[in-house]
């Protein structure tokens, strides 16, 4: 199977894992970045089923409102049933590394309001240790070269994304060369440096449940 024909598999296993979870005032986090849009697209077959979405980016909020799915305003929601988004890398412990896409302050934002956290990936996100994957960290425009010198502190190589600004209208820098054994210490860690906004580490809230796409099928796997 191809990646997407992965991606595909699990955004429907994700469906039929919420399906029986969903009342009519249920509302759904919808994550960021081409297997989630596979998600939104099947989402939009059960569309009858919930009352409405909270979307982690501008784009997944359009390609909603696209199929004609409500989308509301984060602040007006106290808790979603269910976050279903994609991931970069995963662990064993479903720590992840997430941001590949810019949208992960507020992927985290939505997270946080969901009772359960379904992490939908193909195989190949699936790994050892976090850090092959450039950790994603948002950083406030004037902070980027006193937030760079911290990273390279903590043994990371940073990069600048030229040419991307977040939602929030942040930067993002990349850390390279990072091998992530402590995954919830590391993001603790740069937290705490003056000038980010968030980083892509997803450790002190894993996920509940990981999707796995492979050739043998997609695999249910819990922390
Ligand atoms: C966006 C993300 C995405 O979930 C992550 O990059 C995975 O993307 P894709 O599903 O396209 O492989 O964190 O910020």
């Amino acid at each position: 199977m191809t990646q997407d024909q992965l991606k595909q598999a699990v955004a429907r296993a994700a469906i039929d894992y919420i399906k029986p979870k969903l009342f009519n005032d249920s509302i759904i986090g919808v994550g960021t970045g081409s297997t989630a849009n596979f998600f939104i697209d099947f989402l939009n077959e059960i569309k009858g089923h919930f009352a409405g979405t909270v979307a982690s980016s501008e784009a997944s909020a359009a390609r909603l409102k696209k199929h004609g799915i409500d989308v509301l305003d984060c602040n007006s929601v106290s808790e979603l049933v269910v976050y279903v988004d994609g991931a970069d890398e995963s662990n064993a412990h479903l720590q992840l590394i997430k941001g590949g896409g810019a949208a992960l302050t507020q992927e985290k934002i939505v997270c946080a309001l969901a009772k359960e956290f379904i992490c939908i990936a193909d195989g190949s996100k699936w790994v050892d240790v976090l850090g092959k994957f450039p950790l994603a960290v948002e950083v406030i425009p004037m902070a980027r070269s006193y937030v760079a010198r911290e990273l390279v502190k903590l043994g990371g190589a940073p990069v600048y994304r030229e040419g991307v600004i977040t939602d929030n209208g942040n930067i993002i820098l990349d850390v390279h060369n990072l091998q992530i054994i402590d995954a919830i210490a590391m993001e603790t860690a740069l937290n705490q440096i003056t000038g980010v906004v968030t980083n892509g580490l997803f450790a002190l809230r894993p996920a509940d449940v990981l999707l796995l796409g492979t050739n043998d099928g997609v695999k249910t796997i819990r922390a």
